[in-house]
């Protein structure tokens, strides 16, 4: 066996192989072999003494993070103008901000600082949203390409209620622009790759829809949007679709809604039964994004449910909604806001554990990639090595304490590996 995708990691390694189960374990071996997981060791097996071994000595082995759900044109205003709720904050900070990449030249200095630090990040898999700018988009897939990780990015389609400066003129504009762009990137990348992203049903008319479901069925392609993030936007979506039963009918309606439609769906906060079991039966997947539904005073998403139901959910920073883009940091608000929706809300839907937020953040989310998120056998190698030493506690710690530890201390200055699939980022 030879090539650079075969290889073995020695060090500390976490993973999890199921939503209630991490797995833990010190000084053990990691077999890559042609870019996937064979598996976790505490002895090297035989057959594997051939290969090159890195040894990571006292570092953590554990599999990439993934971003379900962020706005790469919105990275320039995170951290800036937090008092608005979601309907207000769109048109006074995200829709001005985002026509600005109308500007070839501003968005490739935009979306570089996005890249930069999305390479930096333990993010190694993210659903992204652009802007409804073909050119912009394809600079960004461009440089997300270079970056090495893998990506899906979507051109935002939106034809109606929004300000003259940022709207499609019409549905057939929109989707003339999202064709040429798809025959444009649908060849060519090796880790990115096009999803269809009609921004939400209040900004996407009917014959806009419809018409995405055409694109959707020609080129097989996945689908990203909003769903239930708000009370304002919820109450709206019923008066702008007197027909639909509830919002995620809205979609559903023209087949944009999972089933054999790979559908991802950011928030979910407010979902009414029926909409989680539609959501249930289709297999869509939720992009819990907690420190946005704070930031954006959305509510708190009723997580314990989506566990116990085990719907597919994982984890989003939804940038600049939340003001970061640290997985690790959307795990421990994913834990904090459900202790509070706990304490304040409903004492009978538990907490979220850490068992299960590092679960979203790697193989809860990593699964609307595939086999990804985890060292079990057939797993994608996607991998971080992860660096504790200057976070000094004055006793020794059990290697899920570290992991604890580490997901709450840590910043990108600790992320001292990266691989996806076998290759190295960094
Ligand atoms: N709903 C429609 N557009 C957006 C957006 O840009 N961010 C968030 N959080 N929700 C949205
Ligand atoms: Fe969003």
């Amino acid at each position: 066996m030879t090539g650079n995708k075969n290889f073995v990691l020695k060090g500390n390694i976490c993973y999890s192989e199921d939503r209630n189960l991490l797995r833990t374990v010190e000084q053990g071996y990691l077999v890559c072999l042609e870019g996937k997981s064979e598996g976790v060791w505490k002895e090297l097996p035989e057959q594997f003494f051939n290969l090159p071994l890195t040894d990571w000595g006292d570092k953590m082995i554990i599999p990439g993070l993934t971003d379900l759900h962020i706005h790469a044109p919105q990275f320039a205003f995170r951290g800036l103008n937090m008092n608005l709720e979601l309907l207000d904050w769109l048109n006074t900070n995200t829709f001005p901000e985002e026509a600005k990449y109308k500007e070839l030249d501003y968005a490739k200095k935009a979306y570089q600082i996005f890249a930069d630090t999305m390479k930096k990040s333990g993010t190694t898999r993210a659903c992204i949203f652009a802007t409804i700018h073909r050119p912009a988009t394809e600079l960004l897939m461009d440089l997300m390409e270079e970056t090495g990780l893998k990506t899906m990015v979507g051109k935002v389609n939106m034809d109606r209620n929004s300000p003259d400066y940022y709207c499609e003129n019409s549905a057939e504009e929109s989707v003339r622009d999202t064709e040429e762009w798809l025959e444009h990137v649908t060849k060519g990348y090796a880790n990115v790759s096009p999803i269809l992203t009609p921004r939400f049903i209040p900004s996407c008319t009917d014959e806009l829809m419809d018409r995405l479901s055409r694109l959707q069925k020609k080129y097989q392609l996945p689908v990203q949007s909003h769903l239930s993030e708000n009370q304002s936007e919820i109450g709206w979506v019923k008066e702008l679709c007197p027909a639909s039963r509830f919002y995620a009918d809205a979609y559903d309606q023209f087949g944009l809604f999972g089933g054999k439609v790979k559908t991802v769906m950011a928030h979910c906060v407010y979902s009414s039964e029926e909409e989680i079991a539609l959501m249930k039966k289709r297999g869509v997947f939720i992009a819990h994004c907690p420190q946005s539904n704070t930031n954006l005073s959305s509510g708190v998403a009723p997580v314990r449910t989506y566990l116990d139901q085990k719907m597919n959910l994982g984890l989003g920073t939804d940038v600049a909604g939340g003001s970061g883009e640290s997985i690790f940091r959307a795990m421990v608000d994913a834990i904090s806001v459900s202790k509070l929706r706990w304490r304040l809300l409903d004492e009978s839907l538990k907490p979220v554990t850490l068992e299960e937020a590092f679960y979203m953040g790697t193989l809860g989310g990593g699964a609307f990639f595939g086999k990804v998120g985890s060292f079990l056998k057939g797993y994608e190698f996607d991998a971080l090595i992860l660096d504790d030493s200057s976070l000094p506690h004055p006793q020794p710690l059990s290697l899920k304490e570290r992991l604890e530890r580490f997901i709450y201390l840590s910043d990108d200055r600790h992320i001292i590996g990266k691989f996806t699939e076998g290759s190295r980022i960094f």
